[in-house]
Formats: structure tokens, sequence, C-alpha cells
């Protein structure tokens, strides 16, 4: 089947439409992707595809989770109308030589800094969804924040007229952000997991109390070191340019974390 004919169809026929780009291993997080997707548009496509330019070696490309069966059921469930599930092969033939470099967000130094190959991995085969589906929208969750300014920054920088919505964070009840990687995570580990956000949310409370940042996000790291984090950042940012903050009492703030419990790294964010 041709993504991009099959789209052309339904925008023939009058429909809006919309694309969720995920790498499978679907959870509550990415239905919701596709429950504000189906706000916005008439016809829904999600794409599932476990792309490997954004893993590093070493990374848990070959571990990653998922059952395909699994997703596509609960794709059906929420009404999305089509899956696209390409191979690497049809993403990525043989003769492939093209990749989309972004600065700005994606040079923030913040997941950058620990995994430098990502966001040109993610730009790229983005770039390639997005152009295949040709939708009026995609749809990204904020719980990859500087994925979604990330996408955001590189639609605008080439014109591509596929309009990007951010879509909230989903969380269990104790606070821990949906991930696939949560599947990762011991009992033990999964009980510590939720001290992420409480610790952002404490430091959002003390930022609001116009508190100076650089302490704010040193009592936020030693918190979560305390807890039994490895902790690569907490940092507070300007929520658009994902600049470190000149004046934060007037700039809208973001604050943004990334830290690992054993094996598995956790990332988080939310908004001041
Ligand atoms: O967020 C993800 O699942 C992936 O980075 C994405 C956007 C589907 C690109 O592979």
């Amino acid at each position: 089947m041709d993504l991009r004919k099959r789209v052309a169809r339904w925008k023939r026929d009058g429909r809006k439409t919309a694309v969720v780009p995920t790498m499978g291993a679907l959870h509550e997080g990415h239905l919701s992707l596709v429950d504000c997707a189906l706000q916005h548009a008439d016809r829904v496509v999600a794409t599932i595809f476990l792309n490997p330019t954004q893993f590093a070696e070493g990374e848990d490309l070959d571990t990653y989770p998922g059952s395909l069966d699994t997703d596509l059921a609960m794709l059906r469930k929420r009404k999305a109308h089509l899956a696209f599930v390409p191979a690497v092969s049809e993403m990525y033939p043989a003769a492939f030589s093209t990749s989309v470099s972004v600065k700005g967000p994606a040079a923030a130094r913040l997941e950058d800094r620990f995994r430098p190959h990502f966001f040109t991995g993610v730009a790229t085969v983005v770039t390639k969804l997005l152009n295949q589906a040709q939708c009026d929208y995609a749809i990204f969750g904020e719980k990859d924040y500087q994925q979604l300014m990330t996408v955001t920054q590189m639609a605008q920088d080439l014109d591509i007229p596929t309009r990007i919505i951010g879509a909230e964070t989903i969380r269990e009840t104790d606070g821990l952000a949906m991930s696939s990687r949560n599947a990762y995570l011991s009992q033990e580990e999964r009980d510590l997991a939720p001290r992420i956000h409480e610790t952002l949310r404490q430091a959002a409370d003390s930022l609001r109390d116009g508190q100076a940042v650089p302490g704010i996000q040193r009592r936020a790291r030693a918190s979560l070191r305390k807890a039994g984090f490895k902790v690569d950042y907490v940092e507070a940012r300007n929520a658009v340019t994902l600049a470190k903050p000149e004046n934060p009492a007037a700039e809208p703030l973001r604050l943004l974390a990334a830290a690992w419990l054993g094996q598995t790294r956790l990332i988080d964010n939310i908004a001041v």
C-alpha cells in the first residue's frame, strides 16, 4: 500500500488528515496522541518504525520492547484508520545517503549532550515520514520535549506543510511519565521512578517563588542522586528556544530532566 496515495485519496474526499509517528511498544501515552490526532483530523495514520538511525551502538535498539500484533490491535481499538509499518530496507535502501541535521533546539546541550546521534536520526526519519504521508497534522508527545521542539523547528526551516502539534504527557497515577522504556524497570526501580516528576514539581514551585535557577538545579540533582538516580541533567530552559534563561522571571520556562535508574534512562519535563 502506498501511504501517500492513501492520504491523497482521503484529502481528495475533503478529509483532514493526521499522522502519529511511533516506534511501537505502544502504551496509553501513544494512544493519547491518536486521540489528539482524531480531535484535529477525520483520518489518522499511525506509523510504527523502530528507527535504527536514532540509536547509538550499545543502546537498546535490539532489546526495544514491543509486539506488532498488540500494537495493531491497540490502534484498531483506538480508532486509528491506518497503520504504516515500513521495513528498514524500505526506509533506508542500500544507497540511502541523506541525513537531516538540526541545530537550535536540537543543540541545546540536553539530550544531544548525552545522545549526540539522536536528533539527526529523528529529524531524518521524521522528514521522510512527513514527506511520505503529506498529512495536514503530525502529533508528537511533550514527553520528548526537545524532540518536539526539534521537529517543530525542522518543519518550519524546511517548509514542510504539515502542522506539528504537541500533546500533553500522560502519567501513571503516581506521576511517572508513560514510556515504553518503563518496562525495563525492576519493581524497586519502578517504585523510585516517580521521584523524577516529584523533583521537577518541587523545582517548578521554587522557580515560581523566584529562587535562583542554578541553586534550584543543584538541589534537584542532589535530591535525585540521594534517592538512587544517576543524573544526566536537570535544567530550566526557555520553553521555546531551549536556551538557558537570561531573565527567568520574564520568560516561559520548561524544566527538563534525564536520569538513570540502574540500566534504564528516564526523561521527563514539565512547564513552569
Ligand atoms: O518519539 C519517538 O517514538 C520517535 O523518536 C519518533 C518520533 C517516532 C521517530 O522515530
